[in-house]
């Protein structure tokens, strides 16, 4: 057997040396595009791979390579890329125009879908990003409540406007450049545990909306303890404290009906992206018809709340969102995504297992995360509990973490910040081709990973 033991640098030399293409479009983005860059998360050491088209589950960049891909558009693609039913809808429509400038037929039928699988789904308002979806719920509670402050939860993300961002990331407090101190007065950021969002209501009369990931912290990588939406729920109602229920990624993965489905619990407004536009660019808010009503008041009314944007419900995303979400009304999607998530956490669980390496695979619905620790017993997520929420958060920061997410690429297979979302594309085949390939990186990794 050779030896495949290599030092981060030489995966870092192997991997630029293979995508001569990747490395001179990096180059040329770098010179037009700050750190070469269109999305933070894509920061990588020395470069993510630049696609050139995908298919499924899988994806292939311009030097040849394949790769299992896990980003699946950001948690957007339950269907895979490029599902054949979202791009007829899609075909079609550009040719009918991509922005008629008035109403048409598909905003309705695409708000008419959510209305029927989101539970508490009055009334339905487009926007253009799950960032503005989270701006425009914050808005409707604070209109409605005539309270200025949001509660938030550490860690929790919800796009990146100012009463958002604070709280994202370890440090807690830290106000990152940009952002003015009123969002450090105006954002309440707690730790997601019941007592401290009780005396948090208790004690601060202006908080208006909690807003929270049902998943916990970054679609689960800080799991919820159990009963904690409910008690959320509870108190919330109890204070008349709008509570908003952040279902970019939960929506339409987590069951059809998202995250208040699967745990049975009501949100006064929840947000929406990704899936709900069928892999477009595209958001939504849902809710009490009394709290999204004011967004409809003529322009002339008192308590009006102000939302345009060129391209909410635009043709394009309204046709995409409406295929998937005819499709994903089956609850047998989800229930198959969900069934391959876990035997693939279960598969990854079993490498590091047999390897002894301290790390373990664990997610929920059809999402997996990997961290590494010394305390966490191999192939164990039980363990996972001797980790604080900072640490599991700044789990994917560490450069061993890189150097794995490097090994895997070289082995074909794309995570999405130490883990990944499935689609129905993802079928034995990618997981087998998973599993093989975390137990070569490991091997690779010889040494940076804990034992
Ligand atoms: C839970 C959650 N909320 C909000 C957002 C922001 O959505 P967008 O990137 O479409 O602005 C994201 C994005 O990943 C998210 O995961």
């Amino acid at each position: 057997m050779p030896d495949t033991r290599v030092s981060p640098q030489a995966l870092i030399e192997e991997y630029t040396r293979d995508r001569p293409r990747s490395r001179a479009a990096f180059e040329r983005a770098s010179r037009v595009l700050p750190g070469g860059l269109t999305h933070d998360v894509r920061a990588f050491t020395p470069f993510l791979p630049y696609i050139a088209r995908a298919a499924g589950a899988r994806k292939w960049d311009l030097d040849g390579h394949a790769y299992v891909d896990y980003a699946m558009g950001h948690g957007a693609l339950i269907l895979g890329h490029a599902h054949p039913a979202i791009v007829e809808a899609v075909a079609r429509q550009v040719a009918l125009g991509t922005h008629p400038g008035a109403n048409h037929l598909l905003e309705v039928e695409w708000a008419e879908r959510i209305r029927s699988l989101v539970p508490g789904a009055e009334l339905v308002r487009f926007t253009s990003s799950g960032t503005e979806a989270t701006l425009l719920a914050l808005r409707l509670a604070r209109a409605a409540t005539g309270r200025p402050k949001v509660a938030r939860f550490q860690g929790h993300f919800h796009g990146w406007h100012d009463a958002v961002v604070r709280g994202q990331s370890p440090p807690w407090d830290d106000l990152p450049p940009g952002v003015p101190p009123s969002a450090e007065r105006e954002t309440v950021v707690l730790p997601a545990d019941l007592a401290a969002a009780e005396r948090a209501l208790r004690d601060d009369p202006e908080i208006g909306v909690v807003i929270v990931e049902p998943s916990g912290a970054s679609w689960g990588t800080v799991p919820l303890a159990p009963g904690f939406l409910a008690g959320l729920r509870a108190l919330t109602a109890e204070r008349g404290v709008c509570l908003v229920l952040d279902e970019v990624i939960t929506g339409f993965r987590w069951a059809p009906g998202g995250a208040q489905q699967r745990y049975g619990i009501r949100a006064d407004l929840v947000t929406m992206a990704k899936i709900v536009a069928g892999g477009l660019p595209g958001g939504a808010v849902a809710g009490r018809r009394d709290l999204l009503e004011p967004v409809g008041l003529p322009g002339d009314a008192r308590g009006r709340v102000p939302h345009p944007g060129t391209f909410n419900a635009n043709p394009l995303t309204a046709a995409a969102g409406t295929a998937c979400l005819d499709l994903v009304a089956d609850p047998a999607v989800q229930r198959g995504c969900d069934r391959r998530a876990a035997d693939l956490r279960a598969g990854l669980n079993e490498v590091l297992r047999r390897r002894g390496i301290r790390g373990a695979a664990y997610g929920e619905s059809s999402t997996f995360h990997l961290a590494f620790d010394p305390r966490i017993a191999p192939g164990e997520p039980a363990s996972l509990a001797a980790l604080s929420a900072e640490e599991l958060k700044r789990e994917r920061r560490r450069p061993l973490q890189a150097a794995l997410s490097l090994a895997m690429l070289l082995e074909g297979v794309h995570l999405f910040t130490l883990g990944g979302f499935l689609s129905t594309a993802h079928g034995e085949a990618e997981l087998a081709q998973t599993v093989d390939a975390l137990d070569r990186a490991v091997e690779r990794c010889e040494g940076l990973l804990p034992r």
